[in-house]
């Protein structure tokens, strides 16, 4: 009988162990990115590898700025100033939707302009002109506690299209 209680109970260890396991990336699909937890998000890093703070940003970046920095997997995304001098809540990854070149924001025409193939897109990233077959994609620009801009992925529709974002 001793034998059969041993070995019962190890069956019910190797059993719950991998579910055990299993649970945990379950339970975490659940909590969305960058909601509370600590952690949950990328920090923005300008060219010299620092993090962004959003008021230094600021002060040295005016309306309508769009200057690159390091995002969400290192892509380069575009941090965004709005016209009522605040960062907007969306960064632009700079990375052509056609065959992957980064593009370049031209002020005096107000829209990305792909050099490799010709492509456009508007100030907000919405493709205009092909071959670019999608519009750039865009992740969460948000403010921590510290003042540090956090990227976190964007998983909702895209505000520019309405349709479900390609990217996520
Ligand atoms: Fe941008 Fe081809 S890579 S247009």
């Amino acid at each position: 009988m001793e034998k059969r209680k041993l070995l019962n109970l190890l069956l019910v260890g190797a059993l719950s162990l991998p579910t055990g396991y299993m649970l945990v990336p379950y339970g975490s699909f659940f909590v969305p990115p960058g909601t509370g937890g600590g952690g949950g998000g990328t920090p923005a890093k300008d060219a010299l590898g620092n993090d962004v703070l959003a008021t230094e940003w600021l002060k040295t970046h005016g309306p309508g700025d769009r200057t690159l920095t390091q995002g969400l997997k290192g892509d380069p995304t575009y941090l965004v100033v709005e016209n009522d001098k605040t960062l907007a809540t969306y960064g632009i990854n700079a990375v052509c939707t056609h065959l992957g070149c980064v593009v370049p924001w031209n002020k005096a025409e107000n829209k990305f302009l792909c050099p490799c193939h010709g492509s456009q897109y508007n100030a907000q990233g919405r493709v205009v002109r092909g071959p670019a077959p999608l519009s750039l994609a865009l992740a969460h620009a948000d403010i921590d506690d510290t003042g540090k801009v956090l990227f976190v992925p964007w998983v909702e529709t895209d505000f520019r299209t309405g349709d479900a974002p390609w990217w996520s």
